[in-house]
């Protein structure tokens, strides 16, 4: 008779061995930045980390300084957070980090999506063409009729348009944002009504995934969350389906070269409705949560509300909307609203929380701006987190957890781009988009969107809190690193189309 326990004891063993053993050697070595392996063999911190990022990289370096090594599932990460010496590492001009190597390992974790060589230029290239410059044109015509369909349903203003109505703010806001991006990004069909419906339907289906999803990515659902994973991603594939595509009518030009080179080079139709899904998360996951934020801190600051309010009028003249009419609109007013810019600039500021990784493929060395140099080993991660090391650093950003909505204007009323650190001016004073080879591609189409979306907001609604005294909410502590934060909870406010009369 085989004895099981001893025999599954002897495996746990040899297994809990071959993750451990390793960093239980590790040593740093000459050079290296500090090291912290943390309280449990081969977990390290992850369990701080992942519980709150921002305050367990704010306690690491108060203990280790601006660089050090910490151990986190078995993997060794190097935070960069002096962001004088990001230069070479988003540069890289020795081409030692790698980035597509790492982002491929998580899409295809996250998203199912096995992706191929060159689909990272590829993206890149259609982002270029169809998403910045000429190509945002379409884009942003397009966003706008789409964001009136959602905000005014199919046939334009309705009788009763005017009547007050309650929600929760950022369920609004992300609801809109995702939707009207969405039907402009994939297209809509003859029939606007099912658009919407089937808009909803999706909207409803992400939100179940985005809710999961920092749990998911770090592997800590619990099963039966696993299955729902497993079934949200399921049902996405179906609903994004390139099987339907010939049904819908504008489809986004980006959408459509980038499917057309998945095609080409023989992806399966399988594989593109996994793309697809890919592409819907990373253009509506963040769009809807800042817009939330920008209106909150409009609305909790009414000095910046009327600034707004006033560029906005100036702007867009005409703002009356009769019965059966879509917004009034000139798209070129968003080449002329730099206190909108710096309102979204200082939102980003305080809700977009990214982190960068960057897989070091050989034994790297960096040279700070103090002139230190530090050894990065081969097969560790560099990681760099903006949001602690330059959007709240008081030097950077005098009070730097206030909403100032002109801090990025200079007294004449243009754009500010000059921010200093140690005396030296800074190139990344603030990092929403992530930076170098992995910067964001849909940054501009993003920035109008967001625009677009608060200027009509202020120009035709008439919005208040339910309660004026209810506090910004704090951050979601478990969506550091992701992207734009979201709230812990909401807030309710009103609104209303303004009155004709
Ligand atoms: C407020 C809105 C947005 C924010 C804060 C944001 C932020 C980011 C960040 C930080 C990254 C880089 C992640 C990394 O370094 O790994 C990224 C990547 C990306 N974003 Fe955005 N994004 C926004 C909206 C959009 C929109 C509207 C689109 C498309 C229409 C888009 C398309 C993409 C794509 C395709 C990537 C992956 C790029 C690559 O693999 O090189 N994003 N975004």
């Amino acid at each position: 008779m085989v004895l099981w326990g001893p025999v599954l004891g002897v495996l746990l063993v040899v297994i809990a061995g071959y993750l451990c053993l390793p960093g239980l050697f590790r040593q740093q070595r000459p050079h290296e930045p500090p090291l912290d392996k943390g309280p449990w063999p081969w977990l390290g911190h992850v369990i701080p980390f992942r519980k709150n990022m921002f305050e367990f990289l704010k306690h690491m370096r108060a203990k280790h300084g601006d660089v050090f090594t910490v151990q986190l599932g078995g993997q060794y990460f190097t935070f960069v957070m002096d962001p004088l010496s990001f230069g070479p590492i988003l540069k890289d001009v020795e081409r030692k980090l790698d980035f597509v190597q790492y982002a491929e390992e998580l899409v295809l974790k996250v998203f199912g999506y096995s992706a191929g060589q060159g689909d990272h230029q590829m993206i890149r290239s259609a982002s270029t063409k169809y998403l910045m410059g000429d190509g945002l044109k379409d884009l942003n015509k397009a966003m706008l009729n789409c964001l009136s369909l959602v905000m005014l349903g199919p046939t334009g203003r309705s009788r009763g348009a005017d009547r007050w109505q309650e929600d929760s703010l950022f369920h609004f806001c992300y609801r809109i944002l995702f939707k009207a991006g969405f039907l402009s990004l994939f297209g809509c069909t003859e029939d606007k009504e099912q658009d919407l419906l089937q808009a909803e339907e999706l909207f409803v289906q992400f939100r179940k995934f985005d809710l999961l999803f920092p749990r998911f990515v770090y592997s800590l659902l619990w099963p039966r969350e696993w299955l729902a994973v497993g079934q949200l991603q399921q049902l996405f594939h179906k609903m994004l389906s390139v099987e339907h595509f010939p049904e819908r009518d504008g489809v986004s030009s980006w959408i459509h070269y980038m499917l057309r080179h998945l095609r080409e080079g023989g992806v399966t139709p399988a594989m593109q409705d996994k793309f697809n899904f890919m592409m819907l998360w990373a253009s509506q996951g963040n769009t809807g949560p800042t817009s939330f934020w920008a209106l909150l801190f409009l609305l909790k600051h009414p000095e910046a509300m009327q600034a707004v309010r006033e560029e906005a009028t100036q702007v867009l003249r005409e703002a009356r909307l009769e019965a059966n009419q879509y917004f009034v609109f000139e798209l070129s007013a968003l080449q002329c609203t730099p206190v909108l810019d710096s309102v979204i600039q200082e939102t980003l500021r305080l809700g977009a929380a990214p982190t960068l990784y960057r897989r070091v493929h050989e034994d790297y060395t960096l040279k700070t701006a103090s002139e230190k140099e530090y050894l990065f080993r081969h097969g560790d991660v560099v990681a760099l987190f903006p949001y602690l090391s330059v959007h709240m650093d008081p030097e950077i950003h005098p009070d730097p957890t206030a909403f100032k909505y002109n801090r990025f204007l200079n007294p004449n009323g243009s754009r500010k781009v000059d921010f200093y650190k140690a005396g030296k001016k800074i190139h990344h004073y603030t990092m929403p988009w992530g930076a170098g080879v992995s910067v964001c591609p849909g940054r501009f189409f993003a920035f109008s969107e967001m625009k677009l979306f608060v200027l009509l907001m202020v120009r035709y609604f008439d919005l208040e809190l339910v309660d004026p005294d209810t506090p910004v909410p704090p951050m979601d502590p478990q969506r550091w690193g992701f992207g734009t934060i979201q709230p812990s909870h909401s807030v309710r406010f009103r609104y209303r189309l303004q009155p004709t009369e």
